[in-house]
């Protein structure tokens, strides 16, 4: 049975659990699949850390993820921003996801493979242009292409996508309750203006399309509503293929004899992305889940309307699941792993997610044959809070050393 009065204060693990979390990870696997824990941020959570446990919560319907029927809304999150699909349940969320899930299959994404790949030669001609033969993966490459993809498909001006960044990173890792309350409201109102310049000036775009949109049913989506998937399509679809990119890249640059298989052989290229995935996944934990009644996991109850974080990155490195967890192996098979979740929340850009990581890293390798970190590894920062793991920086250089 395992323990379950003691509370984990993750935030007394120190910046050790910030840059590398997974050997924490695996002592509390080691101990149940089941914790009480307190967040850097000082919130109690229930957290779940075996892949087994992990899979059966996000399919599980007593596991909620409306704030509003709990009753547990801060003011930051009572905002437009999050009448969104993500934030719902059914029968919501399966309205909301089904108005733009046509938009998101493979057959529909493949279709953006050209300009994928024309966006990302582009921001490789600009970086290879750079006369001392080094960058930052993340700023010339890792960032530009997902937000400018995703801007692009939702109808967002190029002008505008620095304030959104920095209003988007606050919002998923913020550095304080006043500074992510006024980036959410600076969001929303940027939102709410550009959904009325489309209603009157419509473009090409997604954003566009489901103003005037009705499905099959006449359905139609309200002002709030229309902000809150416009925020979770344009949030989702770029914070999280940054750190695929970068954590990718990262983990082929300290793994040289993996990063020379793929290089000897390029059709590995899709497995090497998935291991990608599994192995230093950008989604560490999935988004909080609310309890509806009590539920007992690996014999711990969790009480009714208490909340859950479920730790993705602890579920993909699982050795019950995976053998030699710990290793990157790109020549393994990684099905199983959970970084898109699982269940009805299952990423719904994960084909687009894999197009870009596929181009990105491929073309990347193909023109800098002489790929390395250029930093210390252990001088890397890693992004605070526990949702997204990424390095916020870094450094490559793609020049031979002078001997
Ligand atoms: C490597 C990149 C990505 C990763 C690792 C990732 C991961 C995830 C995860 C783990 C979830 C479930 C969260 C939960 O259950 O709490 C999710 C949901 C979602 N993702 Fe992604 N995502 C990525 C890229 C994208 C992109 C490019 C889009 C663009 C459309 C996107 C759109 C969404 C949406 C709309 C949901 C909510 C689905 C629902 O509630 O039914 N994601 N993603």
């Amino acid at each position: 049975m395992p323990e379950t009065s003691e509370v984990i204060d993750l935030g007394a693990y120190g910046p050790d659990f910030i840059s590398d979390p997974y050997p924490y990870y695996a002592k509390l696997r080691a101990q149940g699949p089941v914790h009480r824990a307190r967040t850097p941020e000082g919130q109690e959570v229930w957290l779940v850390v075996g892949h087994e446990a992990v899979r059966g919560v996000l399919s599980d319907s007593r596991f909620g993820k409306d704030w509003r029927a709990v009753g547990l809304v801060s003011e930051t999150e009572d905002s437009p921003l999050f009448t969104n699909m993500l934030d719902t349940d059914p029968p919501h969320h399966t309205r909301l996801r089904k108005l733009v899930a046509k938009e998101f299959t493979s057959r529909r994404v493949e279709a953006l493979r050209p300009r994928v790949q024309r966006i990302t030669d582009e921001l490789l001609d600009a970086m290879l242009a750079t006369p001392d033969g080094r960058a930052d993966l993340v700023d010339a490459l890792a960032f530009p292409l997902p937000m400018t993809v995703i801007c692009e498909l939702i109808g967002v001006p190029a002008m505008d996508r620095d304030a959104f960044r920095a209003w988007s990173h606050e919002i998923i890792a913020p550095t304080g309750p006043e500074a992510a309350l006024s980036a959410t409201q600076a969001m929303a109102e940027y939102l709410i203006g550009l959904i009325e310049h489309k209603r009157s000036a419509p473009g090409d775009d997604l954003l566009s399309a489901l103003i005037r949109t009705s499905d099959e049913d006449g359905d139609r989506l309200s002002r709030d509503e229309l902000v809150g998937m416009a925020f979770l399509l344009l949030v989702a679809g770029h914070e999280t293929t940054v750190s695929l990119i970068s954590n990718g890249v990262h983990a082929l640059l300290e793994h040289p004899a993996q990063l020379a298989a793929l290089r000897a052989d390029g059709s590995l290229l899709n497995n090497a992305v998935e291991e990608m995935l599994r192995y230093d996944g950008p989604v560490e934990t999935a988004t909080w889940r609310f309890t509806s009644e009590p539920v007992e996991i690996g014999g711990t109850v969790i009480p009714a309307r208490n909340p859950v974080l479920v730790v993705l990155a602890s579920a993909s490195r699982d050795p019950e699941r995976f053998a030699d967890a710990d290793d990157f192996d790109i020549t393994r098979e990684p099905r199983g792993h959970v970084a898109f979740g699982h269940g009805i929340h299952f990423c719904l850009g994960a084909p687009l997610a894999r197009l870009e990581a596929r181009i990105a890293i491929g073309a990347l390798l193909d023109r800098c044959p002489d790929l390395a970190l250029d930093c210390d590894p252990k001088a890397l920062t890693w992004r605070s809070g526990l949702l997204i793991r990424g390095a916020e920086r870094l450094p490559i250089r793609w020049k031979s050393e002078p001997r």
